[in-house]
């Protein structure tokens, strides 16, 4: 066993109070325990590099290491948005067999890839040791389980489809309510055009188009179909995604050329800088905008979308020969706790997984989601694996990218109906 100086430390301090490190875990965790209570390093593979997204992962770091002194958080953050750099590295780490302790993973068919691929663990008898069935609600429960077995713990539920406006730029157009139509969003985007803004509506790359593409969808085939073509119920061909195809178009007119290289958050400057007057991007980019101080910022539900709330939500796993599997359970227990959520939650824009958190904790903007989560129409994100797997989302991000330089609506219909097609 590897022994640090940390947890000889912790270990000697325990041993002269008499206290024992109690051990995380619930049931067997198999492979090399890392040291009584976990001990050692625990690596934690994310995202989460920069920004709120950083500053939330910092804030459960802290909440973990509070709960855990004896073990050593090591950050295995890869930058880039939407996982773009990471979930290529995590994919050659698991080929060879080398996978880091925990992993962010989305909740949903996502997770299913992962399950199916036999590449994480069962962690449902750890579910019962820790409360966690009674903490989380049954919907997203069901999300995580296969075959009656739970393979991780979420850490939030974001919100996909809400637009974020500068309220200056808003106002010196003279736009004095917020779009509720697709019709009354262009009309606004054209009043932003005719002062002078050439780009009203930021937007990045792939991932980012499918978002403003999935909110689209949800507005011209409403809450039920749009979840049917996730789930085989409604067809790809069916002339209402002609036209959204059609209207995603017309939107990417108002966008950014540049689109294909920008991050979200380089589409986010272009908002923070009046350069566009609104984006479309996932309720990250709430805390974002708090931690750059930027208070300028309205937001509002995708036009037409109604009450719906496009949910994803985070979940950490333990994979299979992970090197310190105790030590893991550990991350896995800070996760899944209620001090854990808060902390993490409150600077990173999503609102607890968890039930029993209290709105008065969070910021403005989570606030009112807490609240829509309750009472709106819920569908999943393909963006952000809740609606489909790791291989859809890059087949649908190709054909994306194509569209996004080719502008040919009948050839990503027809590609979309592909790569959703069952194997
Ligand atoms: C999502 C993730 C969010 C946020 C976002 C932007 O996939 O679930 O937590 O990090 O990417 O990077």
């Amino acid at each position: 066993m590897r022994v640090n100086r940390r947890m000889t430390a912790t270990v000697a301090t325990a041993a002269v109070l008499g206290l024992t490190l109690a051990a995380c875990g619930g049931g067997d965790t198999g492979g090399d325990n890392g040291g009584e209570g976990g001990g050692e390093q625990v690596e934690v593979f994310t995202w989460w590099a920069a920004g709120s997204e950083k500053a939330g992962l910092d804030a459960l770091v802290g909440e973990f290491e509070t709960q855990h002194p004896d073990i050593e958080f090591v950050n295995g953050a890869v930058a880039g948005g939407a996982g773009s750099a990471a979930k290529d590295l995590l994919q050659t780490r698991l080929q060879a067999q080398d996978p880091p302790d925990t992993f962010q993973a989305h909740a949903g068919a996502e997770l299913l890839d992962y399950i199916n691929a036999g590449q994480i663990e069962d962690v449902s008898a750890d579910y019962d040791t820790w409360g966690l069935k009674q903490a989380f609600p049954q919907g997203l429960i069901d999300n995580l389980t296969v075959d009656g077995k739970i393979y991780s713990v979420p850490a939030n539920i974001h919100r996909a489809n809400v637009v974020w406006s500068n309220t200056k730029v808003v106002k010196e157009a003279g736009i004095t309510a917020d779009p509720k139509t697709l019709e009354e969003f262009f009309a606004a985007l054209d009043k932003v055009k005719a002062k002078g803004i050439a780009a009203p509506l930021a937007i990045g790359k792939d991932w980012t188009q499918l978002m403003l593409f999935e909110s689209v969808l949800i507005t011209d085939l409403g809450p039920e179909k749009f979840t049917g073509l996730w789930n085989g119920t409604t067809d790809w061909n069916d002339p209402l995604v002609t036209k959204a195809i059609n209207d995603f178009k017309t939107l990417l007119t108002y966008t950014n050329t540049d689109r294909d290289a920008l991050d979200w958050t380089d589409a986010e400057k272009l908002v923070m800088d009046g350069k566009a007057a609104y984006q479309l991007m996932g309720d990250w980019e709430a805390a974002d905008l708090d931690a750059k101080k930027f208070s300028d910022y309205g937001w509002f539900t995708f036009p037409g979308n109604g009450k719906t709330f496009q949910w994803l939500a985070d979940s950490f796993v333990l994979p299979k020969g992970a090197k310190n599997p105790e030590g893991t359970k550990c991350w896995l227990k800070t996760v899944g706790s209620a001090e854990g959520q808060k902390a993490f939650n409150t600077k990173k824009g999503s609102i607890p997984a968890r039930s029993d958190a209290v709105p008065a904790d969070y910021p403005k903007y989570q606030q009112s989601a807490m609240a829509d989560w309750k009472k709106d129409k819920i569908v999943p994100s393909c963006a952000h694996g809740a609606a489909c797997t790791l291989g859809q989302n890059n087949d649908i991000l190709s054909a994306l990218s194509q569209f996004s330089g080719s502008q040919d609506v009948a050839k990503l219909q027809s590609a979309l109906g592909t790569a959703m097609k069952p194997s």
